[in-house]
């Protein structure tokens, strides 16, 4: 429970740290900086996770606890939730090349990337890890 919450806590500081940086073109820099403060502990966590493990080393799973879950776990913002079968299935349809061109480019809520750092051989094995999870058979693609 305490890591869902912090999960959460994780995506909003990706969504608040965009804003913020968007701020600080229009707004006198104390605004900005006084954000970058209210939000340091959060970003902290968030840019935690990815760094452990640089080099296109991580799994599926890694990856989909440290950034995805933060949405998908609990369906924000309508995210199909891991293991909904009903929601999953017809972007499951589309494949794994479809689902890997819209989670690169992002899509309504979901930011480029699902808001990660994953390249693309870390992108397509998290998607692989989700989308099995909830009805697909995907193979997980070999290390680039
Ligand atoms: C900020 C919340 C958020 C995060 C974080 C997030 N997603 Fe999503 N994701 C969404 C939402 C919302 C949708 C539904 C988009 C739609 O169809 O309107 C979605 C949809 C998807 C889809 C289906 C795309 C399609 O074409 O139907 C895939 C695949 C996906 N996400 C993968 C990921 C992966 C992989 C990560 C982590 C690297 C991730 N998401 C992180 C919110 C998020």
């Amino acid at each position: 429970m305490v890591h869902s919450n912090i999960r959460t806590l994780a995506a909003a500081g990706v969504l608040v740290v965009s804003v913020s940086a968007i701020a600080m073109g229009g707004r006198p820099a104390g605004d900005a900086e006084a954000a970058n403060q209210r939000i340091a502990p959060v970003a902290r966590v968030e840019l935690a996770a990815p760094a452990a493990a640089a080099g296109g080393a991580r799994s599926g799973e890694q990856i989909y606890k440290a950034i995805c879950g933060a949405c998908h776990d609990a369906g924000v913002a309508n995210a199909p939730k891991l293991g909904d079968k009903a929601a999953w299935g017809p972007r499951i349809a589309l494949g794994l090349d479809g689902l890997m061109k819209s989670a690169i480019a992002g899509k309504n809520a979901m930011p480029p990337r699902g808001g990660s750092d994953a390249n693309d051989t870390e992108l397509a094995r998290t998607i692989v890890y989700m989308a099995n999870k909830s009805g697909a058979s995907f193979k997980e693609p070999a290390a680039k």
